[in-house]
């Protein structure tokens, strides 16, 4: 067996190329281990060595685009970096059908970020966060002079908020929130950048000691809002929808099934998240953490019925996402994304990615509600299957078409199906 030692001293100064000539060594990858990771597709080498440490490639995700979506009146394309294959004709559907009704309606409640400070070390706590607020207006100087471009875009500081938190090891812990306008972007770095400027004077202030300085993800003042209706003639009438409300209640009361609900909102959520350039862990932080806002993990979602009859559906959460800074702008195809949105604002982002949550949700629940999520899933995975197989171009529609047709989508039935055809000298 191949032994590695992951001690590579240096290996940070190297040039990409050499990097990963150093990982093959010691990895003991094969020429076309290189040629597959010396190929950085659609993201030049110098962008990607410039992105992160220790680069050696580029991981590919396909980039989809979603049809049918209507979002505040407008039709909008949205683009989906997933690698799960039936994410994006989720979105696809469930949009179609709520397209007669106006396909959804957005809002948000802000574009403010939370950075927090921690201060211990102080006996009385209670005196100590009125010394924190009492300070207010020197507060505001300091942010808005630690970033005057934000400034000038409208943004910068706009309130104060001190908490005592009982329980540290050390006493009460007195946690001031800077609570910032971060405007188009998403604002990691201004806000981060503003409590480590304050931290030195809250901790002179007060007599205590500051140690963490940083945003927090339950971006709970970023708050993005979709709303939509299904005719019942639309969705297939009303067992499809008690079927899905029976499944909104289910997420509603039981985390174990609330994770799984919530996922297939990110799924939509994420992806393009992703595809935009945006940190999708700082938006699924969020979305989880606002998920159990009530001291229990329930569902981003809810559903309902209208007077009509017709399905309802809306979704409320943490939305933390830019169009400055980072990969939004650093990453080619992330500006391209922007385009194919047609979104030039970070408001407008975060509402359509919010619709983007619900549409997927939707169409998640009629899966399940109805015929079961394999038949759908398994209909676009088996072509995953035909590659794992190893069949190449025409072959792979042809075995994924057998494999759902057969209603066993497995690689090993694949594998038979691809062999009978290349011994007949069938492709397509
Ligand atoms: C799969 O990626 C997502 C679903 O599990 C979501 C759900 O169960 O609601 C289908």
């Amino acid at each position: 067996m191949h032994t590695q030692n992951s001690r590579i001293s240096g290996f940070h100064k190297l040039s990409m190329s050499e990097r990963l000539n150093k990982v093959m060594e010691v990895a003991g990858l094969d020429r076309s281990a290189e040629a597959q990771l010396s190929n950085t597709g659609n993201l030049e080498a110098s962008v990607v060595d410039s992105m992160i440490e220790n680069a050696v490639g580029t991981m590919n995700i396909p980039l989809g685009v979603a049809t049918n979506m209507i979002v505040d009146g407008e039709d909008v394309l949205i683009p989906m970096a997933t690698e799960e294959s039936s994410v994006v004709a989720a979105v696809c559907n469930a949009a179609r059908q709520c397209r007669d009704s106006g396909g959804f309606t957005t809002s948000l409640s802000g574009s403010l970020m939370i950075a927090q400070v921690q201060l211990i070390d102080v006996s009385n706590p209670e005196f100590a966060r009125l010394q924190i607020l009492e300070n207010k207006e020197r507060i505001r100087e300091i942010c808005d002079q630690t970033d005057p471009v934000l400034l000038k875009h409208g943004g910068g500081y706009r309130d104060l908020e001190v908490r005592v938190l009982e329980g540290g090891r050390n006493g009460p812990m007195v946690i001031t929130h800077l609570i910032v306008d971060t405007r188009d972007a998403m604002g990691a770095n201004a806000v981060n950048s503003m409590a480590e400027a304050v931290a030195p004077l809250i901790a002179e202030w007060t007599g205590g000691k500051t140690y963490l300085r940083i945003l927090s993800n339950l971006a709970d003042r970023r708050l993005a809002r979709a709303r939509a209706t299904w005719s019942l003639d639309a969705i297939g009438g009303k067992s499809v929808r008690e079927g899905i409300l029976s499944a909104f209640d289910f997420a509603d009361i039981d985390p174990y099934r609330a994770a799984t609900h919530n996922k297939g909102v990110m799924n939509g959520v994420s992806s393009v998240v992703l595809a935009t350039g945006n940190d999708t862990r700082a938006v699924e932080a969020g979305a989880h953490a606002y998920a159990a806002r009530s001291g229990q993990y329930r569902s981003l979602t809810r559903w309902e019925v209208d007077q009509d009859g017709n399905l309802t559906g809306m979704i409320e959460m943490p939305m933390a996402v830019g169009l400055i800074g980072g990969a939004t702008k650093s990453h080619p195809t992330a500006r391209i994304a922007l385009e194919i949105m047609n979104t030039t604002t970070a408001e407008k982002l975060a509402r359509v990615i919010a619709a983007v949550g619900l549409a997927q949700n939707f169409s998640a629940l009629k899966a399940l509600a109805t015929t079961g999520i394999q038949k759908g899933h398994m209909a676009l995975h088996a072509k995953n299957i035909a590659v794992m197989a190893g069949a190449k171009g025409p072959e792979i529609d042809t075995v994924a078409r057998e494999l759902v047709e057969g209603g066993k989508v497995r690689v090993d039935i694949a594998e038979e199906i691809l062999l009978r055809m290349r011994a007949k000298g069938v492709s397509s």
